[in-house]
C-alpha cells in the first residue's frame, strides 16, 4: 500500500467554461474555504477547447487552473473525448455509435461515438496529446482523468461497421482459423458454420436467439476495445506528463466491460457515487426498502463498489463524483436527509478512498442538468451541502488515516459470469450482481469488512472466508487459489457450469477436481420466486436449484423439505445448491463465518461497520437512532457519540 492511501482530500468537479471568468478567483477561494483542495477540469470541453479543426484555445483553461493553483488547488485534467465537438462528428458521422436496433445514435448529448472506431481513437490520441504537450507539465496538474464515465448511457456496445469488422479481425486472432471458431462455437447445430470469418455478423436483430458464444465473444470483444480505447491515452498521457497519476471514472453497477482490465492500466480507479439515484435505478431493492432509505440511499451499495473499485487498480482509489443533493436522473430525485452527504463522505474514506470529490460546484442553469443540485446554488448562494463539506473536512482532520484494513472475507468477483448470464439468465430473475450483492449484504449485516477481488487473481492469502457465486466458468488460478487456502470456501450456484466457449462442461458442473468437491450437478430449474423450495432448518430456495449427485468424499450438511441435498460440504468447502432466499442465506453465511472464526454482530437494518486500521467506523443509514453501547460496550467513541443518530457516523479505536 503505498503513501498516498493514507491521505483523504475534498474535491470538486468544476466547469470554469460554463461561467463568467469574473467568477473564477472567488470560485476557487470559496472552494478552499470550503476544505476542498482538488478540482477536476475540462471533460465536456472540447468545443471551447477546439472550436475548429487545429484552431485549440487552451488559454482560458489555462488561466483558470492557474487561479485554481494561486489558491492552493491540486488539479485532475480530464481528456474532453467524451463530448466529442459537432464539426468533428460532421468530419466522420460513421464515427457515431450504432444502437441494437441497427439504428446510429445522434449528436446532441455526450458519449456519441463508437470505442471500435478507429478514425475517432486517432482523433482521441490527438487531442490528448496537445492537451498532454500544453498541459502535462503544469505544477498543479496531480491528476489526469481519461474520458469520462465509459460505458454510461448504454454505450460499451455498438453495432457499427467499426465494430463489426474489428470483431472478425479480434475472433481471427483468437481462433486462428474459422474451422476452428466452427467448431468451438458448436456450429454444426442449427447450420450456423461460417465459412470465413468474414462472414460473421454482429448479433444483432437475431429471429430467435443468437448462439450465447457468438455474443459473449461480442461482449468480450466491446470490452477489450474499452481497454484499447483507455490505454491509448494512457500511454500519450505517461510519455507527455510523467509522474502524474492517471484515474478514470467508473460508475455504479455498470458491468458491460471489464473494469479489472482498465484499471490495470490506472493508477487510481475513481467512480461516481449517487446514492439517492441509484437506490431507484439499479439496487433492485423492494418498494418498501426504497422508501425506508429515500433519503439515505442502499446502505450496501456504495460499500460494495468502494470494494470493488478499490481492487481494480491496486488499493488506489477515489469517489470522483459524490452526489450532493437531488440529481436529475432517477425516476424520482428526493433530497438527502441531512447528514447524508457528510456520512458518504467519511464511509468512502473509511473504505480507503483518497479523495472524495462532489458533482459539482454550481448547479448549471442550462441545459440538460439545470435540475441537479451542486454545492452552490445556480445564483452561487450556498446549496445545504456546503456546509456539510465544511463538517467532513474538520472530521477528516480530526481523525489520523491509516491505509484501509485487509479484510478476513473475501468475495470473488468476475465481469464475463456477468455477461454470461445476462445472455443465457434461464430464468428472468437469475442475476450475477445481485446474487453477489445479496451475500455481501449479509457478510455486511454481521458487521463484518469485506474485500471483493479479481477472479483472474484472486488474492486470498491471510483471510478466513473466500465467496464465489455463480461464476460461470473457473480459471487456474482460481482453482489454485482455492486448493492452497486453508479458509472456509463458500462456492454458490451454477458456478463452474460452463466452459471458456460457453459449453457444458464434459465433467459436468460444478467443474471442479474430486479432491477439492466430489459432486456432479445433473439437472437444473430456475423457478418462480412465489414458488420456494423450502430447505430444512428454515428458509428456502427462490430462482434457481440444482439437483446434485454427491460423491463419496462429500457430505451432505443441509437438505431441501423434499430430501434433495441443498449444501454439500468437502473438508474446508461448501457448495449451495441454490439461490437461498435472506433468511436460508443469512443462517448459511452466519454458519461459515462461525466456522471460519470470524467474530460476527448482528447489525439493525441501515447500520454498517467499516474497519480502517485502528479505526471502527459505523455509519447509520437508517433513520432510527441506535445505542452502539451494547455493540462495543467497552469502546469509547473518538468521533461522534454512542448514541448513533440517523444519518450518524461514530468511529471507535479499536487498537489491541
Ligand atoms: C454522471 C456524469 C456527470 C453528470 C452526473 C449527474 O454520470 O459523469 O457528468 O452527468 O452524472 O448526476
Amino acid at each position: 500500500m503505498n503513501e498516498a492511501a493514507t491521505s483523504r482530500s475534498i474535491g470538486v468537479c468544476y466547469y470554469p467554461e460554463q461561467w463568467p471568468q469574473n467568477t473564477w478567483e472567488p470560485d476557487a477561494a470559496r472552494m478552499a474555504e470550503l476544505g476542498i483542495s482538488v478540482v477536476r477540469v475540462g471533460e465536456f470541453a472540447w468545443s471551447q477547447l477546439e472550436p475548429a479543426r487545429g484552431d485549440f484555445r487552451f488559454d482560458w483553461l489555462e488561466r483558470s487552473i492557474d487561479i485554481l493553483a494561486a489558491a492552493g488547488h491540486s488539479v485532475v485534467m480530464c481528456t474532453p473525448t467524451t463530448a466529442p465537438p459537432k464539426w468533428l462528428v460532421d468530419e466522420m458521422p460513421d464515427m457515431l455509435p450504432v444502437g441494437a436496433d441497427g439504428r446510429q445514435r445522434q449528436f446532441g448529448s455526450r458519449r456519441h461515438y463508437c470505442f471500435s472506431h478507429q478514425g475517432y481513437r486517432r482523433e482521441c490520441a490527438r487531442i490528448t496529446r496537445a492537451l498532454a504537450e500544453k498541459f502535462g507539465s503544469h505544477q498543479a496538474v496531480t491528476t489526469w482523468q481519461t474520458d469520462n464515465e465509459y460505458g454510461c448511457h448504454e454505450t460499451t456496445l455498438s453495432y457499427s461497421t467499426a465494430a463489426r469488422d474489428g470483431f472478425r479481425q479480434w475472433l481471427a486472432a483468437r481462433y486462428g482459423t474459422v474451422e476452428e471458431l466452427n467448431e468451438r462455437w458448436g456450429n454444426r447445430f442449427w447450420s450456423m458454420e461460417y465459412p470465413s470469418f468474414d462472414a460473421v455478423e454482429l448479433p444483432h436483430n437475431p429471429v430467435a436467439q443468437f448462439s450465447p458464444i457468438h455474443v459473449l465473444d461480442f461482449r468480450r470483444y466491446s470490452s477489450d476495445q474499452v481497454v484499447a480505447f483507455n490505454r491509448i491515452q494512457v500511454d500519450i498521457l505517461r510519455e507527455l506528463s510523467p509522474g502524474r497519476d492517471i484515474v478514470h471514472n467508473f460508475m455504479g453497477r455498470i458491468l458491460s466491460f471489464d473494469h479489472f482490465d482498465v484499471g490495470g492500466d490506472l493508477d487510481i480507479s475513481s467512480w461516481d457515487a449517487y446514492p439517492l439515484g441509484k437506490l431507484i435505478d439499479r439496487t433492485r431493492s423492494t418498494q418498501e426498502r426504497q422508501r425506508r432509505f429515500m433519503r439515505a440511499g442502499e446502505p450496501d451499495f456504495q460499500a460494495f463498489h468502494h470494494d470493488l473499485y478499490r481492487a481494480t487498480s491496486k488499493g488506489r482509489w477515489w469517489i470522483m463524483e459524490q452526489q450532493p443533493g437531488p440529481v436529475n436522473w432517477a425516476p424520482f430525485n428526493p433530497a438527502p436527509r441531512d447528514g447524508m452527504v457528510r456520512l458518504w463522505g467519511l464511509e468512502a474514506f473509511a473504505h480507503g478512498a483518497e479523495t472524495v470529490s462532489y458533482f459539482r460546484w454550481r448547479q448549471a442553469r442550462h441545459a440538460q442538468e439545470q435540475m441537479h443540485a451542486g454545492l452552490m446554488r445556480p445564483d452561487g448562494v450556498e446549496a445545504p451541502a456546503a456546509d456539510e463539506v465544511r463538517e467532513l473536512k474538520s472530521a477528516i482532520d480530526a481523525l489520523g488515516w491509516q491505509p484501509t484494513t485487509k479484510a478476513d472475507v473475501a468475495i470473488i468477483f468476475d465481469y464475463p459470469s456477468q455477461w454470461a448470464w445476462e445472455i443465457q439468465p434461464h430464468g428472468t430473475d437469475f442475476d450475477y450482481f445481485d446474487l453477489n450483492f445479496t451475500i455481501y449484504r449479509a457478510l455486511r449485516g454481521l458487521g463484518l469488512s469485506v474485500d471483493i477481488v479479481s477472479s483472474r487473481d484472486p488474492d486470498l492469502a491471510g483471510r478466513k472466508l473466500a465467496v464465489v457465486a455463480g461464476l460461470f466458468c473457473w480459471n487456474e488460478a482460481l482453482v489454485d487459489a482455492l486448493r492452497d487456502f486453508d479458509g472456509q470456501v463458500l462456492i454458490g450456484p451454477r458456478s463452474g457450469s460452463k466452459t471458456q466457449d460457453f459449453a457444458i462442461p464434459e465433467a459436468m458442473p460444478p467443474d471442479l477436481p474430486e479432491d477439492l468437491l466430489d459432486i456432479t450437478v445433473t439437472r437444473v430449474e430456475s423457478i418462480r420466486g412465489d414458488c420456494p423450495i423450502p430447505v430444512e432448518g428454515g428458509g428456502s430456495f427462490r430462482t434457481w436449484h440444482e439437483f446434485v449427485e454427491v460423491g463419496e468424499k462429500a457430505n451432505i450438511t443441509a437438505k431441501t423439505a423434499d430430501g434433495n441435498p441443498a449444501v454439500v460440504s468437502q473438508a474446508n468447502v461448501s457448495y449451495w445448491c441454490g439461490w437461498p432466499d435472506e433468511e436460508l442465506r443469512d443462517r448459511l453465511i452466519n454458519q461459515a463465518a462461525n466456522e471460519a472464526g470470524i467474530a460476527t454482530h448482528t447489525l439493525p437494518d441501515g447500520v454498517r461497520l467499516r474497519r480502517c486500521g485502528d479505526h471502527l467506523f459505523v455509519f447509520n443509514y437508517a433513520d432510527e437512532e441506535f445505542d452502539l453501547g451494547d455493540l462495543l460496550p467497552d469502546a469509547e467513541p473518538i468521533l461522534g457519540e454512542t448514541m448513533l443518530k440517523p444519518s450518524g457516523v461514530t468511529v471507535f479505536n479499536i487498537k489491541p
